[in-house]
């Protein structure tokens, strides 16, 4: 079998502890891959690249497609950006994909209650508040833009039915907080719904997101696959790791088209660097999805079913396991499972290598950045305006002062404050900051809307304005709270 070349970057703090332990063991289970080893991270930011990584490391991973990494520190307070984030942001790695399986020798409350847990989490990885696109509106009000997009839902939300469909899933449910955020969200879920009808053999369902980490907690074993938006996905996947012994058992996979990143989900542990003290489990188990992700399934099902025969026979390293059982160091833990090559575990269900899974195709490196468009959009109309304006005057001064300015084809219709409308009706029991919504519609055209802001600007200051539009016959914007 000829070997697939991937570039690694070992990482900082512990990532070359952890990351030589699991590739002692990808050798001596003869899984056929060779190592294009590269730099990223702290030495790097100290070299001065303020983006954590050398032309040299890009163009490896440009040109290999696969990196498998340690954790990164970002170094605090130097203006510079998470490498973690730009990495998967940069290369377009949009499904973040999370497995968290319960692991013998590993102990939680469900292990104790004999309730086995296995759910994947298929977390957005480039969308919603990650873009980090955030002002300061005001002197008291700080904005952050939340962007979900119609084709970038449907990446993520494809990959996990097609992840479903070749992974013998049964069924995949789309958590979202589409009750309240009825554009962001409701555009999210319902690009799943449609996705979904092509599926037909998969079960799908929606559940909204508070209500899945209370069953998550109460019932974790009635799911299986999950996919969410970003940020609702961060955090699920946490409460995940806590249900199957922590961070240090969760293993990730940042898919994208042409480029994907394996990692472990936990940090540097800078506190127990260079004492060999770490727990190479979550990275093994990153780099078992990465071997299975390349077709190289007999691999991963030989190194996972003697990690888990390991694990049964009580082999931990100090941050888990039996305290009456000695613990292990790094590079002991990894020679136990070495040791164990070829042996089944006996109480957990051993892995069985899925034959005919075809072996990973390399894409041909991207000339230009792709455009993600959907086809034949709904026409879209101006109707109106949203603007943004600093007062901490009472809404019907500002509704006066407006109106005063206004065309005889617009109309002011509601003044908001936080979200809750203050004017034309409201409530004198409602707080309000010095942060106003106006909506003025009629306007149709964007000079008009211009023309309009720009004789307004006299008066007051507009941090930021929102055209209205309709989409077809669906207005492409909220209703205020109360309106
Ligand atoms: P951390 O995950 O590094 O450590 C939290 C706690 O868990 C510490 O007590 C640590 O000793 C322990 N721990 C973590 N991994 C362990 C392992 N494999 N074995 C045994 N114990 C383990 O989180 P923290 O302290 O918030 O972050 C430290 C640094 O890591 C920061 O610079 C942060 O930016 C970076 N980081 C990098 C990530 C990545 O590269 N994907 C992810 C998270 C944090």
């Amino acid at each position: 079998m000829s070997k697939v070349k991937i570039s690694v970057a070992k990482g900082d703090g512990i990532g070359p502890e952890i990351m030589d332990a699991v590739l002692q063991i990808f050798n001596a289970a003869n899984v056929p891959l060779e190592y294009e080893l590269i730099d990223m991270g702290k030495s790097i930011y100290d070299k001065g690249f303020s983006t954590g990584m050398t032309d040299d490391a890009k163009k490896s991973v440009e040109t290999n497609g696969i990196l498998f990494k340690g954790p990164m520190e970002t170094p605090k307070g130097k203006g510079v950006k998470s490498i973690n984030v730009t990495a998967r942001k940069t290369w377009s790695t949009y499904a973040n994909r999370r497995h968290f399986q319960s692991l013998p020798g590993v102990d939680t409350v469900f292990s104790k209650a004999g309730i086995p847990i296995d759910i994947t989490i298929v977390r957005e990885n480039i969308e919603g508040t990650y873009g980090g696109i955030e002002h300061m509106n005001t002197h008291d009000v700080a904005i952050c833009r939340r962007i979900i997009s119609r084709p970038g839902s449907a990446q993520v939300i494809r990959f996990a039915f097609e992840m479903a469909r070749k992974e013998g899933f049964k069924k995949v449910t789309c958590a979202h907080k589409a009750n309240i955020m009825k554009l962001t969200d409701g555009l999210f879920l319902e690009t799943f719904q449609q996705i979904a009808q092509e599926y037909p053999e998969i079960e799908s369902n929606d559940i909204i997101v508070d209500d899945l980490a209370m069953k998550l907690v109460a019932r974790p074993h009635e799911f299986q696959v999950v996919v969410l938006t970003n940020l609702q996905g961060d955090i699920m996947s946490d409460l995940c790791a806590g249900l199957v012994g922590g961070l240090g058992f969760a293993p990730s996979a940042n898919v994208g088209d042409n480029i994907s990143i394996f990692e472990a989900v936990h940090g540097t542990a800078p506190d127990i660097t260079g004492k060999l003290l770490a727990n190479p489990t979550s990275l093994l188990l990153s780099g078992l999805m990465m071997l299975r992700f390349l077709g190289l399934v007999k691999h991963a099902a030989l190194i996972e079913n003697a990690l888990r025969y390991t694990l049964e026979q009580g082999v931990h390293t100090a941050d888990f396991g039996d305290r009456t059982i000695a613990p292990s160091n790094t590079n002991e833990f990894a020679s136990a499972i070495i040791k164990n090559l070829g042996k089944e575990p006996e109480f957990s269900k051993p892995r069985v290598a899925v034959d005919g899974v075809e072996l990973y195709q390399k894409k041909t490196s991207a000339d230009f950045q792709k455009m993600m468009e959907t086809p034949n959009p709904e026409p879209a109309t101006i109707v109106g305006v949203d603007f943004f304006v600093e007062s901490n005057h009472p809404a019907a001064d500002l509704a006066r002062t407006i109106e005063s300015k206004l065309q005889p084809n617009q109309k002011l219709v509601m003044i908001s404050n936080r979200g809750t409308m203050v004017w034309p009706t409201g409530s004198s029991f409602t707080e309000c900051v010095d942060h106003y919504r106006v909506r003025v519609e009629g306007t149709q055209s964007q000079p008009e809307i211009f023309s309009l802001l720009s004789s307004l600007s006299e008066k007051m200051y507009i941090p930021s304005h929102e055209v209205l539009r309709m989409y077809g016959n669906k207005p492409g914007y909220s209703l205020a709270q109360g309106q």
